[in-house]
């Protein structure tokens, strides 16, 4: 890790801006702590992917929470390529000063140098191909940068180096890593599933009620205890094992993998404070 920390610390050199990724469903918990000693003042856009799966009003609220001085924050689809046309803009915008000082020195002005920065799986491969406009090989999710770099033109005004920045995400306390799984940015042979399942349904349950009983033809009011909602759930669904047991294990698996196809709905994680 902190051999990865060196080279990307070293890598901040070569650019002008940092193009941050967090997975829009969950913002906080899909940022390393340790990217501001990263990438210490240099201008940053941060931006919300995926969020075609995160609840609009609350990515509108994590936009205006974000936001700053130095950082522009951007709401985008890497899939579709909804939101990445502003991303050259933003990028523009944040360099407007260096290049002004720099024209004034009789210096040509030059194209804005970017990089890409993310934990795996929050849709760095599939950005910077959305912005190259081709296919880019994808490589190995390893901390750090490894193989020889390229630019990449975007547009007039930019050039992106052709890999990403990889992060490791960091669980600071266990929702973090309860989020991530949930979101799929973790592998599920390393998390229990039931736990997972759990912490999706206790978010739906506080915050977005209507969307749980949709779904799972549940009355209200919601069962407070977390293990009896889950099992109505299973009963609805005809989970249940012989005995008349429900089956949680199918249970957990179905709550997971609705939630991810969005099949639950539009969720969000986590607000801004
Ligand atoms: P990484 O480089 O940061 O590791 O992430 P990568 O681009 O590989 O993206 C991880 C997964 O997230 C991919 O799905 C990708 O298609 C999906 N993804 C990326 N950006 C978006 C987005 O804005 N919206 C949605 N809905 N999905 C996005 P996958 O299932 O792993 O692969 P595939 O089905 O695309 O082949």
């Amino acid at each position: 890790m902190a051999k990865a920390k060196r080279q990307m610390i070293e890598k901040m050199k070569l650019i002008d801006v940092v193009i941050e990724l967090l997975d829009a469903r969950a913002p906080m918990a899909s940022r390393n702590p340790m990217i501001d000693e990263i990438v210490g003042n240099k201008p940053r856009v941060l931006i919300l992917n995926k969020s075609d799966m995160a609840d609009p009003e609350q990515t509108r609220a994590w936009q205006k929470a974000l936001s700053g001085e130095n950082q522009r924050v951007l709401a985008v689809n890497s899939q579709d390529g909804d939101g990445t046309s502003l991303i050259p803009k933003a990028v523009r915008e944040l360099t407007e000063e260096k290049r002004q000082r720099a024209e004034a020195k009789g210096m040509n002005p030059r194209a804005d140098r970017a990089l890409i920065l993310g934990i795996p799986n929050v849709g760095k491969s599939t950005l910077i191909n959305r912005l190259a406009n081709k296919r880019i090989a994808k490589i190995g999710d390893r901390p750090g940068i490894t193989k020889q770099q390229q630019w990449i033109k975007v547009g007039k005004t930019m050039e992106l180096l052709d890999t990403p920045g990889i992060l490791w995400p960091k669980f600071e306390d266990e929702t973090v890593g309860l989020k991530l799984a949930a979101t799929g940015a973790i592998k599920d042979e390393i998390i229990d599933l039931t736990e997972v399942a759990g912490f999706i349904v206790r978010v739906l349950s506080e915050r977005y009620p209507d969307l749980l009983m949709d779904r799972y033809k549940l009355e209200a009011p919601l069962d407070d205890d977390l293990w009896n909602l889950l099992e109505g759930i299973g009963r609805s669904r005809g989970m249940v094992r012989s005995g008349g047991h429900i089956d949680m294990d199918r249970t957990s698996e179905m709550i997971v993998r609705e939630f991810r196809s969005l099949k639950i709905g539009h969720v969000t994680l986590e607000t801004p404070e």
